[in-house]
This record gives C-alpha cells, sequence and structure tokens, in this order.
C-alpha cells in the first residue's frame, strides 16, 4: 500500500502541527517529503524554511508549504487543526466551532484522491476521529485519533513520580474518553511486569487521585504556558512512524469500536496494533466489570455530544 516514496502532510502549524512536524524529522528517517498546509500561507512556508535548516542533522526530506491537493498521493495526513482550548474550557466546549473546520479540511482531501491514513489530533479528539471517518467515509482502519496516549503518558508519569520508579517500568492504560470520562485501567497495570496492585500498597484512594491528576494536567500545562503541545506532538509523531516504518506498535488511541464492549460506530481510547495499514487491530483487553461500566459511561458521553453536531 504505501510506496516507495513516504509523502507526510501535516494540516494545522499551530504549537501541536509545530511540534509535531519538528518531532517527526527526528523519529523516523523514512519521510521523503513533508508539507505543511495552513490557512496562514507565509507560516507555513515559514516552518518549512525553519524546518529545512536541521535537515543536514537528521535525513534529507523535502519540506515544503502546500494545500490540500498535496494529499494525492500521501501516505499520512495529520490533522491538528483547529481551536485549541482557553483556560477553563473542556475539550468538548470546542465541539462547533472544531466540528465546522474539520469538514472544510476533510472533503478537499478526499476529493483530492488520498488513500492512505487520516491521523487527527485536534479536539475533542474522539469525536473529531469519529466525524473524520463519517466524513471521508474511509474504512475504519484508515482512521486514527491520538485518543489517550497522552493520558497514559501522564498516568505513567504521575505513578512513577509517587512510587520513586523509572517511568519505562510502569505500564498503566488510561482509557475511553480523552477527556474527563477517561479513566485509569489500573486492574491490568503493571509495574516492572507485576501487577500494580500486588506490588504496591497504592489505596482506592490514591487511584482517584491519580486518575484526578491525569484529567487535570492538560489544564494544569495551558494554566501555566497558554498550550499543551509537546505531549501530544510526540505521540503524533510516534503513530506515523509505526505507519511509515510499519512498526505495529501498541498503544492506547481513538480506535474504532465496532461492537466491543457493546460500544459501536464511535472512536474511543482503547489500546490497539498500528502498522502501515492504519489500525491493524483493535486490542480486546480484558476490563473489570467496573472498568467496562466506565468505559460506557465514556460511550454514552461521546455519543451524545455526537447526536448534537451537524456536518
Ligand atoms: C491535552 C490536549 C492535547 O490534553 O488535549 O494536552
Amino acid at each position: 500500500m504505501l510506496g516507495y516514496h513516504h509523502k507526510v502532510v501535516l494540516v494545522g502549524d499551530g504549537a501541536v502541527g509545530s511540534s509535531f512536524a519538528f518531532s517527526l524529522l527526528q523519529t523516523t528517517q523514512e519521510i521523503d517529503e513533508l508539507v505543511i498546509v495552513d490557512l496562514k500561507k507565509d507560516k507555513a512556508t515559514g516552518e518549512s524554511l525553519d524546518l529545512q535548516d536541521i535537515t543536514p542533522l537528521t535525513s534529507p526530506v523535502n519540506i515544503h508549504a502546500g494545500d490540500y491537493s498535496d494529499a494525492t498521493d500521501a501516505d499520512v495526513v495529520v490533522i491538528t487543526a483547529g481551536v485549541p482550548r482557553k483556560p477553563g474550557e473542556t475539550r468538548l466546549d470546542l465541539v462547533a466551532k472544531n466540528t465546522k473546520i474539520l469538514s472544510t479540511i476533510v472533503n478537499p482531501i478526499v476529493e483530492s484522491g488520498f488513500s492512505g491514513i487520516f491521523v487527527v489530533s485536534s479536539n475533542p479528539v474522539d469525536i473529531l476521529t469519529t466525524l473524520t471517518q463519517q466524513i471521508s467515509g474511509f474504512p475504519k482502519h484508515r482512521v486514527i485519533g491520538t485518543g489517550t496516549s497522552l493520558d497514559t503518558a501522564r498516568l505513567d508519569v504521575l505513578l512513577s513520580q509517587k512510587l520513586n520508579v523509572p517511568v519505562n517500568e510502569i505500564d498503566a492504560l488510561v482509557l475511553g474518553e480523552h477527556g474527563d470520562t477517561s479513566f485509569g485501567a489500573f486492574d491490568e497495570a503493571t509495574i516492572n511486569g507485576k501487577p500494580l496492585k500486588e506490588a504496591t500498597n497504592l489505596t482506592v484512594e490514591d487511584y482517584d487521585e491519580l486518575e484526578k491528576a491525569v484529567k487535570e494536567r492538560g489544564g494544569k500545562i495551558i494554566a501555566g504556558k497558554g498550550a499543551t503541545f509537546y505531549g501530544v506532538a510526540k505521540y503524533l509523531a510516534y503513530i506515523v512512524k509505526a505507519i511509515i516504518e510499519n512498526r505495529n506498535i501498541m498503544l492506547p488511541i481513538s480506535a474504532p469500536l465496532t461492537g466491543q464492549y457493546g460500544i459501536g460506530n464511535l472512536y474511543l481510547g482503547m489500546p490497539a496494533i498500528i502498522n502501515r495499514t492504519g489500525v491493524a487491530k483493535v486490542i480486546d483487553y480484558d476490563l473489570s466489570d467496573a472498568e467496562t461500566e466506565k468505559l460506557k459511561n465514556s460511550a454514552a458521553k461521546m455519543k451524545e455530544v455526537l447526536d448534537g453536531v451537524k456536518i
């Protein structure tokens, strides 16, 4: 499916988009062309020149500003465009504005003949990923959202700090909405391969506190520096690398649910395998009953928001 010439189109050159581009060039050597599309053409041009200047130390990528027609022979289109959260706003507050922006992007990209994979990070990401699939009519495995990859990173960092163990020894996923109904899958979490619940003395209150801290972390970053971007940008780059290099990585993402746990027609944070085909497999994760209820609660919230969306 992927040709020899590996091409990525970035739509949206804001803080997330530019950080993604910077990170991508350092994360994989296998990109040949990177196109930056933004309503602010001068910004996209300036960005391209600035990024070209790192290529002597990365790999010889053709980086340039472009438009939606550049998607015609792209392997991946990354969508970061949209209005970001302001202090005090939830991700769901952005839905009306960002849905409108999304359809102005996805339609011309599909018209270009694009036959690759969409990767979405604009918020609310589970909703916008679901809508990207609906608007494009693409097979579900060819649309991916960043989902709870970032929330999972945040939980792992917080656990590592609390338990004073290296972050790479922790495997604890956050699932569900990338937002206020997400939850930590503590029953399946491990630390150095051992079940977290056996290896530590963490209490129910500790788990609640950790979950709360994960949910508040994006807002805390926004309150401090005005926006969050390095975290999500790095996960975007990691997802694109997995596609381009056919890596079969496992990551919690906005994955297409098609009946699992009784949830269908919705993208929601679940672990999945990503390779050159897109979402190669949604992992059949053995959630406890309580966690399944939390996932269903997230799904119900997403459906409620989707019902109110006009595309
Ligand atoms: C965050 C934004 C990306 O959680 O939703 O940082």
